[in-house]
């Protein structure tokens, strides 16, 4: 048996205004968003923005029920969505944000597995990394270059081959 070690990397930064104009105006379109998340059962409200090739911005922001399954998140939502409308548009990045309202988020949101599946499904179908841009309400921003490096040993669809 031998040990294996896996290594990823990503940036930090403590403000806003260090981001890039375009990634700090996508995280901005997330932190809109916000605010017309439909999120009464958890009253956390997540906000997410898709960067197109072409410099399109999609939304999308969590949307509950009271039938807790048949909700779905801010991030697939917006990559449902992208992929109806934009089937032939490259992702290059998402930015995902959230506000509470019993608590200040102060941690950068971390997608859900279901979420990450599905941002591996569409980096992989376009062969192009697709960036990942994390902020709670306040605090710190995590920049991830790929979505190999928020979910490894991913399934692949080479594994579905005989
Ligand atoms: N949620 C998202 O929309 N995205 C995430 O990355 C984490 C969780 C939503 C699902 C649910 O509406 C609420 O946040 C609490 O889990």
């Amino acid at each position: 048996m031998r040990k294996r070690e896996l290594y990823i990397s990503y940036l930090q930064c403590d403000n806003i205004n260090e981001l890039e104009s375009h990634d700090k105006d996508l995280l901005m379109a997330a932190k809109k968003s916000v605010n017309d998340a439909y999120a009464p059962y958890s009253q956390y409200y997540v906000g997410s923005a898709v960067q197109l090739e072409d410099g399109k911005i999609i939304c999308g922001n969590n949307q509950e029920n009271i039938a807790y399954p048949s909700g779905l998140c801010a991030e697939r939502i917006a990559l449902f969505y992208t992929s109806s409308r934009y089937p032939d548009q490259k992702i290059c990045a998402i930015a995902i944000t959230a506000k509470a309202d019993n608590f200040e988020v102060t941690e950068p949101v971390a997608p859900c597995g279901a979420c990450r599946q599905v941002l591996a499904e569409y980096q992989t179908k376009q062969q192009h990394p697709i960036k990942i841009i994390l902020m709670g309400e306040t605090g710190k921003i995590k920049l991830i270059s790929s979505v190999d490096d928020i979910l490894p040993f991913m399934f692949h669809a080479e594994q579905l081959k005989k």
